[in-house]
């Protein structure tokens, strides 16, 4: 399974919430992490993959987490630090996010869960949230480093 990267119109697509968890939906999840690892990301949206649902994976936290249909129900803080993102290879910048979040979803098997997080877990969230509504990093850049950044892509 390929990451589709920068270009690619699928990347600007809103995605749709879930609204059943379905074989199917644990196949994309079991799908994206294999993908997230063979790619050495620590965050993956289900639009990176092509598929047009709000599902998100991780590994910034202790354990692997799923968040289907996840919300930011809270932002406090600020924080700029360098992103990555594997819709853009080799590009680095610096990106300013909440420091401390509140988010709400479900979990693999539908299960309701509720999360207060900071630092980096934080930024991930936020960083795949944003690609759940088509918002790409190059959205958030200052504008000097998004000039020098378009050079490269
Ligand atoms: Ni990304």
């Amino acid at each position: 399974m390929k990451i589709r990267t920068y270009g690619d119109p699928v990347l600007r697509r809103k995605a749709q919430m879930v609204t059943e968890i379905t074989d199917e939906l644990k196949k994309l999840i079991k799908d994206m992490f294999e993908v997230m690892h063979q790619n050495d990301g620590i965050g993956l949206a289900a639009t990176q993959i092509g598929v047009e649902q709000r599902v998100i994976v991780t590994d910034a936290f202790d354990m692997p987490l799923v968040i289907i249909n996840p919300e930011i129900v809270m932002r406090g803080g600020e924080e700029i630090a360098e992103e990555g993102c594997l819709s853009f290879p080799g590009i680095k910048a610096s990106i300013k996010r909440a420091k401390d979040i509140m988010a709400k979803g479900l979990g693999e098997n539908g299960e309701e869960i509720k999360l207060e997080v900071t630092g980096i877990p934080a930024r991930v969230i936020q960083h795949e949230v944003d690609h759940l509504n088509g918002i790409l990093i190059v959205d958030r850049m200052i504008p000097a480093e998004r000039d020098t950044v378009k050079t490269l892509l």
